[in-house]
């Protein structure tokens, strides 16, 4: 798996266990379990009660398929698993009453899914794959503290300024220094390069969800993003230069929701012709890091961009970010560059060559590679800035269980005469 939260079940515990009653459901399930790399001899005979028992001496399992068919009062029975189980297992019921209000009523009960007798390969593998995605989904740890997401859009006001190298630093610094499950999206689909600032190939995810849009969902994001580190996974692309961008935008909406869900930081390199494309885009954006240069059109168009915003996403916060800055050699003054654009910058990175190439030889982002730097120290200033932003959004917390005691639904949730020149657009 690629996605960057853990697929193990913590202290020891075994991926998958299976409780069931006859030697056909055994059958079909234990080749699935090898199948799926799991330890077949986890596939027991005996239902509900010999797992309740079992359980009570041993570590509850990731996943546990139990067999309700020898049940008499499968919901009471349901009740005493609860007792034994630890938190976090998700369970998986089969039985063979047709019955829709019982059906209804173990999903209730915080059971994940039930599956009728007999049982069949395919249908059983869909549901385990369903299941070990809400497993392995980072959880909500309390609905009352709920999770913080932080969506981050960086965005160029030219080409080359450093949206990129900044855009995969912070996605970097949020996920090996803050530790935040983080999403790197990186929107420039056919000359993208945060796949390559990572040393990763970028791999067919965000292609396979520019075509099929209506795929995306938890279990898409889990097997389509690469892994660059334990907290971050990035989606991008190297489209081809012959194929045009076919999309109206409703995949990389969809993308940004499944993120919001699964991760706590989204970062987003959006190269600014998706803000005339898509504007879409940046509606639940909750920072903008909008990186400039110290040039004239640079300022022009700091001041069209930041004009933009004002009327497009009034609510987020925006960041203004000067680059590769040479006091020495710089078109405009800092003094001219803030009075043209009426705002002052936040924050300056020098430019630093000898970094620069630091992180290409190393195959690192320019933050990583340069942790001594000055450059590299005003991104981690950045960084801490927005993970500790205060425009971070609260995601509701998981539905409460029945069962209380099993966390089975933790579902994947959510410049002056030149000066004169720059004038907004
Ligand atoms: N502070 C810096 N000092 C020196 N070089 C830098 C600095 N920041 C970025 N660079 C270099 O500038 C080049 C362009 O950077 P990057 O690709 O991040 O820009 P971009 O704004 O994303 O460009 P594009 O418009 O093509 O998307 C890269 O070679 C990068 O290493
Ligand atoms: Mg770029």
């Amino acid at each position: 798996m690629n996605a960057p939260w853990k697929s193990g079940g913590p202290g020891g515990r075994d991926q998958f266990a299976a409780f069931l009653c006859d030697e056909a459901s055994l059958d079909v399930v234990r080749s699935l379990a090898i199948d799926l790399g799991w330890q077949s001899e986890k596939c027991h005979k005996g239902g509900l009660r010999n797992a309740v028992q079992s359980l009570s001496i041993t570590a509850s399992p990731n996943i546990l398929l139990v067999d309700l068919s020898e049940s008499g009062d499968p919901l009471s029975d349901i009740n005493a698993l609860a007792e034994v189980c630890e938190p976090g297992t998700i369970v998986v019921a089969v039985g063979q009453v047709n019955d829709v209000r019982l059906y209804r009523d173990l999903i209730a009960s915080g059971i994940h899914d039930y599956l009728l007798k007999p049982l069949s390969g395919a249908q059983v593998r869909d549901s385990l794959a369903q299941a070990q995605a809400v497993f392995t989904a980072p959880r909500v740890h309390d609905a009352a503290a709920g999770k913080q997401h932080i969506s981050t859009a960086v965005i160029g006001t030219r080409g080359g300024v450093g949206a990129s190298t900044l855009a995969t630093s912070l996605a970097w610094l949020f996920s090996a220094d803050h530790k935040l499950p983080t999403a790197l999206l990186d929107l420039d689909i056919h000359f993208g390069t945060g796949a390559l600032c990572l040393d990763l190939e970028p791999g067919r995810g965000l292609t396979d969800a520019i075509e099929n849009p209506s795929r995306i969902d938890g279990l898409f994001i889990e097997r389509a993003m690469i892994r660059a580190n334990d907290n971050l996974a990035i989606l991008s692309a190297e489209a081809p230069i012959n194929t045009p961008l076919m999309t109206d935008g409703s995949a990389f909406v969809q993308l940004a929701e499944e993120f919001r869900a699964a991760f706590e930081m989204t970062v987003v390199d959006m190269p600014r012709n998706m803000l005339i494309n898509f504007p879409q885009l940046v509606t639940d954006v909750n920072v903008v890091v909008l990186v400039t240069e110290m040039t004239l059109a640079s300022a022009r168009d700091s001041i069209r961009m930041l004009s933009w915003f004002k009327a497009n996403a009034p609510q987020t916060r925006l960041l203004i970010v000067a680059n590769k800055v040479q006091p020495a050699l710089a078109e405009i003054s800092k003094a001219d560059f803030e009075a043209s654009i009426e705002t002052k910058i936040d924050l300056l990175i020098p430019y630093d060559l000898k970094a620069a190439s630091m992180a290409a030889k190393l195959g690192q982002t320019f933050a990583d590679a340069n942790r001594a730097t000055k450059a590299g120290s005003v991104m981690r200033e950045l960084a801490r800035e927005i993970a500790d932003s205060g425009e971070a959004q609260v995601v509701s917390g998981p539905k409460a269980s029945l069962l209380g005691k099993i966390d089975f639904k933790a579902m994947i949730p959510k410049p002056k005469k030149k000066k004169a020149q720059a004038t907004a657009q």
